[in-house]
């Protein structure tokens, strides 16, 4: 199975973000990952409901948007409206998680959660069949560009673990320091989601890198 391919817009020229989308709906891209930071759950500030709205506009692919939010069961809702398809959460800034789940269900958008690189996997055996989406963190939450952590892949076959004896239909997505040299690894672990900042943009070709990720 080929991955779907998620490209970060993190990485991309916030001031020409027209030309980055239109570029993104005439690649191999599937789906468009959206970083919301808060400046409180992460050290960084990143977009909130408008510019994902306005990004909505322009783009034909799915929007993939990724809460680093305290809290995020306040907003929910918001980024609906915005125009998510699917919502990511953190376990770790969620402490009614299962609420919050059910929240995203009934908004009609797929669901996902997301683990910081130092929580176990194990944490989710109890809410693993009601995913669509596990989020694994490859680098520390933020900041684009950083270098996937090693200890990554064996998360990645931990979590596939707990999918199959959960008879789970969860797909993993790996976010942080994917390139053109770990993608097949990640691929062939099991990876279904890969979503790419600084390999795309930063690339001479992002068309042509988004399409040599989806056929690695
Ligand atoms: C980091 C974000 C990532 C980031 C990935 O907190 O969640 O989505 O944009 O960027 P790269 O691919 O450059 O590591
Ligand atoms: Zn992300």
């Amino acid at each position: 199975m080929k991955p779907i391919i998620s490209p970060s817009l993190l990485s991309a020229d916030f001031a020409n973000l027209e030309k980055e989308i239109t570029m993104l709906n005439t690649s191999k891209a599937d789906w468009l990952h959206l970083d919301i930071m808060d400046g409180v759950f992460v050290p960084n500030i990143t977009i909130g409901m408008s510019i994902v709205h306005a990004i909505r506009q322009h783009s034909e692919k799915p929007l993939d948007v990724h809460l680093m939010i305290t809290q995020p069961e306040r907003y929910i809702s918001h980024f609906k409206a915005a125009g998510a398809d699917c919502l990511s959460v953190h376990w770790e800034a969620s402490t009614h998680l299962h609420r919050t789940v059910q929240q995203i269900k009934l908004e009609d958008m797929l669901v996902g959660v997301a683990l910081n690189p130092h929580t176990p996997v194990s944490l989710l055996s109890d809410i693993i069949q009601e995913l669509d989406i596990v989020l694994l963190m490859s680098v520390n939450p933020g900041f684009g560009g950083q270098q996937l952590i090693e200890r990554t892949y064996h998360r990645i076959t931990e979590l596939k673990e707990l999918i199959i004896k959960n008879n789970s239909n969860a797909l993993i997505e790996v976010d942080g320091g994917v390139d053109l040299d770990n993608a097949p690894r990640l691929v062939k672990m099991g990876c279904d989601i890969l979503v790419a900042g600084n390999v795309v943009f930063r690339s001479a070709n992002p068309t042509e890198t988004i399409a040599q990720l989806k056929n690695v």
